[in-house]
């Protein structure tokens, strides 16, 4: 093989590997959102869905805390039975660790005004009530309660129970239970562990919501961002797209509180160092549900809904929406620089649609970015014919979509090589290799195919400028949708093979793609190789990235031209290898992990035993 320094072939975007997510698979709401109480608003079309009530409880909505969230229960003791009160399931359980502090809240009152006793008890998973404390609830004004509860057990699947002490009646809304120690100790934040391995794999662009979820089964429960937003007590219920039947499954108890909203995605892409992309509806619904098409001649507020986005994420504090995100604790801009109009739609209707969003952004907000769809797969050529359409449109990006097998993700490391270098840039927005044979498990076949197909995202930088695995998160208990990039479970998570391969890529992405030919062409396949080489200009290193997908070792030599009078100098391998496609890692063993070791350099030219079933990052000093 032989890498060309003297010239860099492309630039590659500082924000090209990044994630993608969606409230699938309990990803939010269970899962990267901390909350750990279901329901705790009694919006539910069943308002006791995750609770389990006894002694006299009721739902009611008279005289409500919330507007837009007006159940809650009536907790009465009328002294004949001992207890009255209720448990909470959580999702799938509540995870507790021992010794770890809990923040419980819950807005109360009592209607007859007379001081009432409220207890608050962790309960484990064989029903034994191990924490008890103790709040004091009075007056006939709704108020926010708070305490402290630090966990004496640690149980995946325990429960909160909240009883009325003493002879009376309480109401209470918005029984909410956080672990104090969240991502960078927010209130309202996100589980600490699954956000620190978002940070982990050095996100440059960071997609949300969906996704699906996006379009909603119908135009009414399409992901409405301004409800997302303001006081998390206040933002209004919305059935999660993936709560009923797919693929036979159904999840009556999956909705979207919404308590990880569009501030709250702002925030985390900050953190992140990740460039935000949002994703909005378009006006028409899910193509795999109902497909409600909106009118053109009534499409303008879902227009108005973009434009009012962008102001939310950029507009001063004296703007409408830059005001609410200013109260919101962020008078800064987010600094939005993109975003996506549409998710996996095709034919006319999108194309006219995504047209109108396009010209009232470009009037308004003519740097922003918009990122069109191609269709749901690049399964075939079906869709083929919305990237003219796209590039007629003017649109900067479009989205592709592809859950195909390995060998589809092997065949085409060379997909982009002859992309038109004059239209639109792609940003792969949803992509994962299903391995059938093994029910689409997380496992290395499916890890490395990725890997060897990313070598020719880039190779060919200059036209894809985004790239992002999907779907990010799923919970072992509760999922639809696999394979996925992290499983957790109510204490613990794991990172998937795939994951490893994501995290190389965004670790060791580079600045500027350089030629890499081996017999003068791109590694892309040929005795099982696939090869791309970047220039990394801040240190001036090379970073190669070398997948061996055959059985056997494989012996490269590399020869770098144009060095002059350079030498390499030091080098460092990161690898993931395995003996057996099959492997997989899971909550209680990463099997599969990266790995470091020093690489022997001298000259020039480096010489490199590749083993099988391997792939590693070289980062050369020169
Ligand atoms: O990633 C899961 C789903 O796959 C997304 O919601 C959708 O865009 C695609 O069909």
């Amino acid at each position: 093989m032989t890498v060309d320094v003297s010239k860099p072939t492309a630039q590659i975007q500082p924000e090209m590997y990044g994630i993608f997510f969606e409230d699938i698979n309990f990803g939010a709401d269970g899962g990267l959102y901390a909350e750990l109480v279901k329901n705790r608003s009694f919006e539910f079309p069943q308002p006791f869905v995750g609770w389990v009530p006894f002694g006299n409880v009721t739902v009611q909505d008279t005289n409500p805390c919330f507007d837009r969230n007006p159940h809650y229960v009536r907790v009465v003791n009328d002294g004949r039975l001992l207890r009255a009160g209720l448990d909470n399931e959580g999702y799938r359980g509540i995870g507790v660790k021992q010794g770890e502090e809990y923040r419980f809240s819950v807005y109360a009152r009592t209607p007859d005004a007379k001081p009432m006793k409220l207890s608050i008890e962790l309960v484990n998973s064989n029903a034994q009530n191990l924490l008890k404390k103790e709040i004091e609830v009075s007056g006939r004004d709704w108020q926010k309660l708070t305490a402290v509860l630090k966990s004496p057990f640690t149980d995946a699947h325990a429960r909160l129970r909240i009883v009325l002490e003493t002879k009376g009646t309480v109401d209470m809304d918005h029984i909410s239970l956080f672990p104090v120690n969240t991502w960078k100790g927010r209130e309202n934040g996100l589980r600490a562990d699954l956000a620190q391995a978002l940070y982990d794999l050095n996100p440059g662009v960071f997609r949300f919501p969906g996704g699906c979820i996006i379009e909603g089964n119908s135009l009414e429960t399409r992901y409405q961002w301004k409800n997302s937003v303001g006081p998390v007590e206040n933002r209004p219920l919305n059935e999660n797209r993936w709560n009923y039947t797919f693929k036979h499954k159904a999840f009556p108890d999956y909705f979207q509180t919404l308590g990880l909203g569009y501030f709250e995605y702002f925030l985390l892409s900050e953190d992140l160092g990740a460039e935000p992309l949002p994703v909005i509806s378009c006006g028409l619904s899910c193509q795999y549900e109902s497909n409600e098409v909106v009118p053109m001649d009534e499409l303008d507020p879902y227009i108005q809904d973009a434009l009012d986005l962008i102001e939310f994420a950029n507009g001063p504090v004296t703007s409408t929406w830059g005001k609410v995100r200013a109260d919101m604790g962020h008078p800064e801009p987010f600094n939005l620089k993109m975003i996506g109009i549409g998710n996996e739609q095709w034919d006319k209707v999108y194309v006219d649609r995504l047209e109108a969003f396009t010209k009232a952004i470009r009037a308004k907000y003519p740097t922003i970015k918009v990122v069109g769809s191609s269709g749901p797969s690049a399964s075939g050529d079906k869709f083929d014919y919305l990237w003219p359409e796209m590039k007629r449109l003017g649109v900067d990006l479009v989205d592709e979509h592809y859950y195909m097998n390995p060998d589809w993700f092997f065949g085409n490391a060379s997909r982009y090589d002859n992309y038109d270098r004059k239209g639109p840039k792609v940003f792969a927005g949803e992509y994962a290799s299903h391995d059938h044979s093994t029910k689409k498990d997380n496992n290395f076949l499916a890890a490395l195919s990725e890997a060897a197909f990313m070598t020719g995202l880039e190779r060919n930088a200059d036209v894809v400028h985004l790239a992002t695995y999907a779907p990010l998160f799923a919970h072992v208990d509760a999922w639809q949708w696999n394979p996925d990039l992290i499983w957790f479970d109510n204490l613990r998570m794991m990172r998937t093979p795939n994951y490893y391969v994501q995290q190389m890529y965004g670790m060791n992405a580079g600045t500027d793609v350089l030629s890499l030919k081996m017999d003068g062409k791109a590694v892309a396949g040929q005795d099982s190789l696939y090869a791309t080489a970047a220039l990394n200009a801040p240190t001036g290193e090379i970073i190669l990235k070398l997948v061996n997908a055959g059985s056997k070792p494989a012996d490269v030599q590399i020869d770098f031209n144009g060095l002059k009078k350079r030498q390499l100098v030091a080098g460092s391998c990161t690898y993931l290898q395995n003996d057996s496609w099959r492997t997989v890692n899971t909550l209680d063993e990463e099997a599969i992990v990266p790995r470091v070791r020093p690489v022997q350099v001298k000259g020039q030219s480096l010489k490199l035993e590749l083993e099988p079933r391997s792939f590693g990052v070289y980062r050369l000093q020169v």
